[in-house]
């Protein structure tokens, strides 16, 4: 029987899309290429630990939608991100606050990091790129101590060539208040991410098959659906005529150690010396404290084609050549609905993904109002 939909990706773009057709009755079959379901999100239990396969996934959302959404699906624990960023045999607290100024400047109240602040501060009236923003907001010292390195290691490329936009996402805090994330939800899902997954696709109008590449199979699932929703790359889909999409990658190496290798779930290496950006130690996010551990580390890297996509480039050559896409996209395929992180090529967190799927499936499917409210 054919499916009302067929969807590319079994990642969150793809799998929520899924939950929702099938629950507003259309039936569907979700493809992914790799050999499981979750995509990036994908964890798995080693010795009684969750390890994030595809680096950390940290779960935080302000959208009230989204986290009753998630909710239906997995029980949150209460885990709250706090950064560590090691720069030599110095550590500090990350995102800057009050408790990293105080490690390195010995301030110890909001009026004198403000006053410092303002002497280290480069003015500049309009910031162009991330280290001109950067600058312009904590001056050199913190730049180079928390920044450069780091970011120069994760996008492969000079700050002065990156939008300030990548940066602001992480907050400037004078207060003691030392967590990553503001958003009101917070938190790790209690049985794993893949379980979540597992829970949302459960829906006997749902059919997964893994390990199929649509690229190489596109003619049979052509025929084996009304409609596609494709959630993979969108320049792989158009045959890069166009060209090609940047991308950051990613290389992992994992190692079991015991006992508390870091004591914190992710410790990020500043200098540009060491070629890793951070390590993971997955059992922290549980709160565990077993004698067992695994630890990542994250070696950024180039992409190249038949790798994996981590990190779309959102530069201004990239962001026309995206627009290019899309309007082929709008232009020749109105059949296809494009979405997710490769399919919009947006450097999206996971509720924003989320949010992107929830809309699009509210709008594709015809979903009433009340039906939007409740979902
Ligand atoms: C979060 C996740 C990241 C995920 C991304 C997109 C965490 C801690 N990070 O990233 O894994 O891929 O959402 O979903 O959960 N920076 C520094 N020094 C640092 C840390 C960051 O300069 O020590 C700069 C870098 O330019 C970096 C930018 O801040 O690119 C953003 O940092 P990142 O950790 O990627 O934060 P998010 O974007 O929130």
């Amino acid at each position: 029987m054919p499916a009302d939909y067929v969807i590319v990706g079994a990642g969150l773009f793809g799998s929520v899309f899924a939950r929702q057709a099938a629950e507003a009755g259309r039936s569907v079959l979700l493809v992914d290429r790799r050999p499981h379901i979750a995509g990036n999100c994908f964890s798995e239990r080693v010795e009684g630990i969750d390890v994030h396969r595809y680096g950390p996934h940290i779960f935080h959302t302000d959208n009230q939608r989204v986290w009753d959404y998630v909710l239906r699906f997995t029980r949150m624990n209460a885990y709250r991100h706090r950064g560590v960023v090691r720069h030599g045999d110095r550590m500090f607290s990350f995102p800057i606050n009050l408790l990293s100024l105080h490690q390195l400047w010995g301030v110890t109240t909001p009026a004198e990091a403000v006053k410092k602040l303002a002497e280290a501060r480069v003015p500049i009236e309009k910031p162009a790129n991330l280290e001109e923003w950067a600058l312009s907001q904590v001056g050199h010292e913190l730049y180079e101590l928390f920044v450069h390195g780091y970011t120069t290691k994760q996008w492969g490329r000079d700050p002065r060539m990156l939008p300030a936009s990548i940066l602001r996402r992480i907050p400037i805090r004078l207060t003691w208040d030392d967590r990553y994330f503001n958003d009101r939800f917070q938190g790790i899902p209690e049985d794993g991410y893949t379980r979540l997954f597992e829970n949302l696709l459960d829906h006997p109008s749902i059919e997964i098959e893994t390990g199929v590449d649509f690229f190489a199979h596109r003619q049979e699932l052509k025929a084996a659906g009304a409609k596609l929703v494709y959630s993979g790359k969108i320049d792989e889909f158009f045959g890069y005529r166009f060209g090609e999409l940047e991308y950051r990658s990613l290389r992992f190496e994992t190692e079991h150690v015991t006992g508390d290798h870091q004591g914190a779930a992710i410790v990020n290496a500043a200098e540009a010396s060491v070629p890793y950006t951070r390590t993971v130690e997955h059992k922290h996010f549980a709160m565990q404290t077993c004698e067992a551990s695994v630890i990542t580390r994250e070696f950024p890297q180039k992409y190249t084609r038949g790798g994996e996509a981590f990190y779309p480039v959102r530069d201004v050559k990239n962001s026309g050549l995206y627009d290019q896409y899309a309007r082929l996209a709008r232009e020749t395929r109105p059949d296809v609905v494009f979405g997710g992180r490769l399919g919009s090529y947006c450097y999206y967190d996971m509720h924003q993904v989320i949010a992107e799927a929830l809309t699009t499936a509210d709008r594709e499917l015809g979903l009433p109002q009340t039906i939007r409210r409740a979902a």
